[in-house]
């Protein structure tokens, strides 16, 4: 998983900055949610226009420092709550309309960075991984559940084609003392031959973070609860990292703009009742130029759709659609 990063400098970059502002138009005023507040990139650029407001969240306790700082300079204007996004909905907005809700999904430079976080597999120590407001960390995921449960959250959060291997082997080592992320690597490099393009860790370790953080019911939720509180002509957008999330977003934009024909007779006649309107099926992406000086941003897309339409119980097939993926962060429950 990336995140808004720069390599080699420790200044913060945020993605695809100047698209997001040509597509919500702050300049035009209105009020904004930032769901991912991270190190304040997107907050503070929308802040800079004059009749804006911004109400902020994160899960990252230490984002609350972040917050205070730009709260210091636009009291009356800026907003933030330390929560999940997935309860977007429990947050109380008084008198205003949502112009737009962006998602900036992934890590910052400063998460992957802070040795008590342990998201990167360079990390030494105990597993933790925890973004905040968990309720269990990777070292109760990898010293706790089955092979079996293991193995399924390789499989289909890291996609890692030695899944059954890794899973039986750390069920095999833990036995003489509780895993570390040493130890957890040195398994994942026993049984990889070294890949020269990325880290052998990077899928195993991609898996338990969307497991710790419970990422895929955080997105699935997040999406829909947003849907549900933003005015009609507000715009939803998300810039994702990974094919799993970019996957959920495409579908979840893409089902619900199409329009469906209501009759097999009348096949030209169409339900006009779209909840989405979706000016492209195709992401955006970061320009070469944005590449050249934040490498890790060529794995961002950038989606977005208008909603368009007040539509009730309209996750239903969506929610059906990624049941397996909710089923295994459920696997949780166990611990
Ligand atoms: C890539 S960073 C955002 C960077 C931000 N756009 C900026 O310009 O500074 C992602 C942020 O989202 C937060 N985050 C991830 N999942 C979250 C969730 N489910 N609820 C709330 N915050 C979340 C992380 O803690 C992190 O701070």
């Amino acid at each position: 998983m990336n995140a808004t990063i720069l390599p080699n400098n420790e200044n913060h970059y945020p993605v695809l900055l100047n698209e997001i502002i040509s597509i919500i138009s702050p300049q035009n005023g209105g009020t904004f949610i930032d769901c991912t507040l991270g190190q304040g990139g997107y907050s503070k650029a929308f802040l800079k226009f004059n009749n804006t407001k911004v109400i902020a969240i994160d899960r990252d306790f230490d984002c609350k420092t972040i917050a205070k700082k730009i709260e210091e300079v636009h009291k009356e204007r800026f907003l933030f709550f330390h929560k999940k996004f997935s309860d977007i909905d429990k947050i109380k907005i008084e008198n205003s309309k949502i112009k737009a809700i962006i998602f900036d999904l992934g890590y910052s430079y400063t998460q992957i960075k802070d040795p008590n976080k342990g998201l990167s597999f360079e990390s030494k120590g105990n597993l933790n991984m925890r973004m905040g407001l968990n309720n269990f960390s990777a070292n109760e995921v990898i010293n706790k559940l089955s092979q079996k449960d293991l193995e399924l959250i390789f499989k289909y959060f890291g996609e890692d084609k030695d899944s059954k291997i890794i899973s039986k082997k750390i069920v095999e080592q833990r036995v003489k003392s509780n895993l570390n992320t040493e130890h957890l690597v040195r398994i994942i490099n026993s049984v990889k031959k070294k890949n020269y393009k990325i880290h052998n860790a990077t899928k195993i370790f991609q898996a338990i973070r969307i497991f710790v953080n419970k990422e895929i019911s955080e997105l699935v939720y997040g999406l829909i609860n947003a849907t549900k509180i933003l005015d009609i002509d507000g715009i939803l957008l998300t810039v994702s990292f990974h094919s799993l999330e970019d996957k959920i977003i495409k579908y979840f934009f893409k089902s619900l703009s199409e329009e469906k024909k209501i009759s097999r007779y009348f096949p030209e006649e169409k339900n006009h009742n779209k909840l989405f309107k979706l000016l492209s099926k195709r992401p955006i992406v970061p320009s070469q130029k944005e590449i050249s000086v934040n490498k890790p941003s060529r794995s961002a897309k950038l989606r977005y759709v208008i909603k368009k339409k007040k539509i009730s119980n309209f996750e239903h097939d969506f929610l059906k659609k990624f049941s397996k993926l909710l089923e295994i962060e459920s696997l949780s429950n166990k611990l």
